[in-house]
């Protein structure tokens, strides 16, 4: 009998990515001419469902192959603007196989934008965010019971967020989903405090050193060791975490998991243009490895997630970035 395809629904952000390449960051007062520009669709919750999309399904061709090939059917749940950009973002978002039926369209407002300024000798980017529509997205939107199943389009096996959306409809949503038992990827960022009891009950928590830190309450250089970094994982399993993620970028991907499993695995080589997007593509490809209906497998799920993002900074922009299933199939 042949199985049910596994369903995420990512609940996010959309921006249109406006960004500058340049031979340095700008520094205080200076007037940098770039090298290039793009403007290209983005936001984290945009690109982590576009990352589940296209590294569930083939098409390395440049676009999705028809229905049917895919490992995972992915929805979308936001907010853009009545403007271009909107558009280009839910348009962008269904060329790779995205349900946007619950990306909602507010007239009157403008879809958010992110400046982003890429250094062209490190590829590391700095991001100014402006939310616009994506902060009309309200807790109401997802009160438990049959309102949080009809915002997310039905019950799905994952939901993911990120903090690019109102933190206090986050906090709802998370609420929300562990009185209905749906299971939760939190990749928050940009990282904030978060109340005591936001993550019990979290399937999968993704972080970066900075937002580690932040959310475990402790400066960053407690990272620089992996006892810093058992310690602080440990906190977030004690805080009722099933799997701790933490992403060290050239040091590699720190993992717990309630079970006491853990340790430290190795970052990929990889030819580094453009960072942006790296870490959606990684809680893309991990999410898909959650769904996927075997055990689940921590270390084979990071190194897997590893391979998929290693991919993605060799290339420039956000979600043309991200591989499709089989270009990374190919380079394994
Ligand atoms: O994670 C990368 C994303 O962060 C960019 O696409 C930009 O839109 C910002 O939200």
């Amino acid at each position: 009998m042949a199985s049910k395809t596994p369903r995420i629904t990512v609940l996010g952000s959309l921006n249109i990515d406006l960004v500058s390449y340049v031979p340095h960051h700008p520094l205080p007062g200076e007037t940098l001419t770039s090298n290039s520009f793009a403007v290209s669709p983005g936001g984290k919750g945009a690109n982590q469902a576009v990352a589940c999309a296209k590294l569930s399904r083939p098409g390395a061709g440049g676009s999705a192959t028809p229905g049917g090939l895919e490992t995972a059917s992915v929805g979308m749940v936001g907010c853009v603007g009545a403007d271009s950009y909107g558009a280009l973002l839910r348009d962008n978002l269904s060329a790779h196989g995205v349900d946007v039926s619950r990306v909602a369209v507010r007239e009157q407002l403008k879809t958010g934008v992110a400046i982003i300024v890429v250094d062209e000798p490190t590829g590391q980017n700095r991001i100014m965010l402006s939310p616009e529509a994506n902060h009309t997205l309200r807790p109401d939107d997802v009160s438990p019971g049959p309102a949080l199943l009809e915002a997310l389009g039905g019950r799905p096996d994952l939901l993911i967020m990120q903090l690019e959306v109102p933190l206090d409809t986050v906090l709802a949503a998370l609420a929300s989903a562990r009185e209905e038992g749906v299971p939760v990827l939190l990749n928050p960022a940009p990282a904030v405090r978060l109340p005591a009891d936001a993550l019990k009950g979290l399937a999968h928590l993704i972080v970066n050193e900075t937002e580690a830190a932040i959310l475990g309450g402790c400066e960053e250089s407690v990272l620089d060791s992996e006892e810093g970094m058992e310690a602080v994982a440990k906190g977030f399993v004690g805080q009722g975490v099933q799997n701790v993620i933490i992403t060290l970028g050239g040091r590699g991907v720190y993992y717990m998991n309630a079970a006491g499993a853990k340790g430290l695995l190795p970052a990929l080589k990889a030819k580094v243009v453009d960072t942006t997007a790296a870490g959606d593509t990684f809680v893309g490809q991990y999410a898909l490895e959650a769904v996927s209906g075997a055990s689940f497998d921590i270390v084979g799920a990071v190194n897997k997630a590893n391979r998929a993002a290693a991919r993605t900074v060799e290339r420039l922009g956000a979600q043309v970035s991200i591989p499709w299933r089989d270009e990374l199939e190919q380079s394994s």
